[in-house]
């Protein structure tokens, strides 16, 4: 069978969704299971965009093994250097370039002729083969530039040297059978096609970004670019999950494999709407809450006799867990380990003993710990794990007839315990008051949510904030039984992560 090279672009397209906003590390941790994934190619950064990208970059380079590490960079030659510079140490490094075909960009944005884009493509990609072997190039907004000219621009890349030639529709404008059709004119007019990978690269503006690369793949084109969970400019890029999961479900409609181990898709999705803070609906395909959820009783009483008759696919091939036993507070390490190790967590020594403990203490609260409970305490406990600050005490009071008062203790980088107090116009404001006046970053609150885990009264509340400080977006989530102790967490994680990514700046 034919293979399709997966491109994931979740830490370069994906992460330009507005308040994405990843550390290095948390792009490093994001690449790495992107790898466990089985990705073909891992985007992982402009590196001209930002200094903090061009270091994500690096560092994702020296430590990623198997996958191919790309960067990306316009067309001019400071930003193709820069992105060299950025992955000359990958074991498999690959320089994207791109410039807008489309007359639309080249009048009203770049104010640029057809035969001046022509021959800065060229050069840049020529500059580009100078690094490396591996180069691929994107006519931006190709789905609105007249598909003569595309031939052309990729008969001059391909014969500059580039070996991946990448069809973006940038604004989701394309439809599946008309984007099919470009793909097809491309593979049937540009004469030295055969010497290059014909990539497809799709945005969701009309939701359309998954049925227009799954077109274009049967048309011929054998990479795809996609973001994990869809997450990306807008409304997103194409899913990789989707994509995935179509190609093989229905191989008896597409022939094709793919080096991707499905049983990782999951957890991937997990890290990535963890991290991002981006929550993933519940309806989404694949990986959303209710994705193999059976509400109807006729739907329900079909799955009970066999599964096949409502599910199309089995959600053990994605990595969701199979919950054949519920935790409580009887249930031992034993039975906690295993439980942690079918979730995808390995937990050692003093991690797992932490673990286990705050286990303890939620199921003393909760009658039956689920699966979703223990990935929220596991990530909770992964959170805490790289802190400058630590919440450790946090007292409030609150009612209709009180001032809201709140009494919080730090723990501080060098392990000294710090407290202080603060009055706030409601609980939440009162602690993030008090821990301010000890942290005292600046920053702004710009949303902040709570959910719950699962139903219940003693469910595990989930809150995720974002706060902005220079400009910058920080994410940040807690989970607790308790709301205000949630949103204690959510705000220290949110100001931990401001606090490493202005160390790394000034190292
Ligand atoms: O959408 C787009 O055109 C892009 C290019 C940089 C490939 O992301
Ligand atoms: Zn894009």
């Amino acid at each position: 069978m034919d293979k399709v090279i997966i491109f994931d672009t979740t830490l370069r397209d994906g992460e330009q969704a507005a308040g994405a906003g990843l550390s290095a590390q948390e792009k490093l941790q994001i690449a790495q299971q992107l790898e466990k994934l089985g990705i073909d190619v891992i985007e992982a950064g402009f590196p001209i965009s930002s200094p903090g990208d061009f270091e994500a970059v690096q560092l994702i380079s020296r430590k990623v093994e198997n996958s191919t590490v790309c960067a990306l960079a316009h067309a001019n030659p400071e930003a193709v250097d820069k992105a060299w510079e950025a992955i000359k140490k990958a074991k498999h490094p690959r320089i994207h370039v791109f410039l807008s075909a489309s007359d639309i960009h080249l009048f009203y944005q770049l104010k640029k002729t057809r035969d001046e884009i022509l021959q800065v493509s060229r050069d840049m990609v020529a500059r580009a083969k100078r690094y490396t072997e591996d180069v691929e190039f994107s006519p931006m907004d190709a789905s609105r530039t007249e598909p003569a000219y595309i031939y052309q621009i990729l008969e001059a890349v391909i014969r500059a040297g580039a070996t991946t030639v990448n069809i973006p529709d940038t604004v989701g404008y394309a439809v599946p059978q008309e984007y099919g059709d470009l793909i097809t004119g491309i593979l049937n007019n540009v004469p030295n096609i055969d010497k290059a990978v014909v990539s497809v690269h799709c945005h969701n503006d009309l939701g359309l970004a998954v049925a227009n690369s799954l077109e274009a793949i049967r048309r011929g084109a054998r990479q795809v670019e996609c973001t994990i969970n869809g997450i990306g400019e807008r409304a997103g890029n194409a899913s990789l999950e989707e994509i995935i999961m179509a190609l093989k479900t229905r191989s008896d409609a597409y022939g094709l494999t793919t080096n991707i181990d499905t049983k990782q898709i999951y957890k991937t999705s997990r890290l990535v709407s963890e991290l991002t803070g981006f929550i993933v609906q519940p309806n989404k395909a694949i990986i959303g809450a209710n994705a193999f959820r059976h509400q109807s009783g006729i739907h329900q009483d079909g799955v009970i006799k066999k599964a096949i008759t409502y599910e199309i696919m089995d959600p053990k091939t994605i990595g969701i867990p199979a919950s054949s036993l519920v935790l409580g507070k009887l249930s031992g390490r034993h039975a906690f380990q295993e439980r942690l190790a079918e979730l995808g967590y390995t937990l050692e020594g003093e991690a797992f003993k932490h673990a286990f403990q705050a286990f303890k203490e939620l199921a003393d609260k909760k009658r039956e710990v689920t699966d979703r409970d223990i990935e929220s305490l596991i990530e909770e406990e992964l959170r805490t794990a790289s802190e400058v600050y630590h919440l450790d005490h946090i007292e409030v009071t609150c009612g209709d007839h009180s001032i809201p008062t709140a009494t919080v203790r730090l723990i501080g980088p060098n392990g000294q315990a710090v407290a202080d107090a603060a009055l706030g116009t409601g609980p939440v404001d009162a602690v993030y008051e008090a821990i301010n006046r000890i942290v005292r970053v600046p920053n702004k609150l710009t949303e902040f949510t709570v959910k719950s885990v699962t139903e219940g009264i003693d469910a595990i509340g989930e809150v995720l904030i974002r706060i902005e400080s220079d400009g910058v977006t920080y994410t940040g989530r807690g989970a607790s039984t308790d709301i205000i102790v949630a949103s204690a967490k959510a705000y220290m994680n949110a100001l931990n992560r401001l606090l490493a990514t202005k160390k790394t700046r000034k190292d």
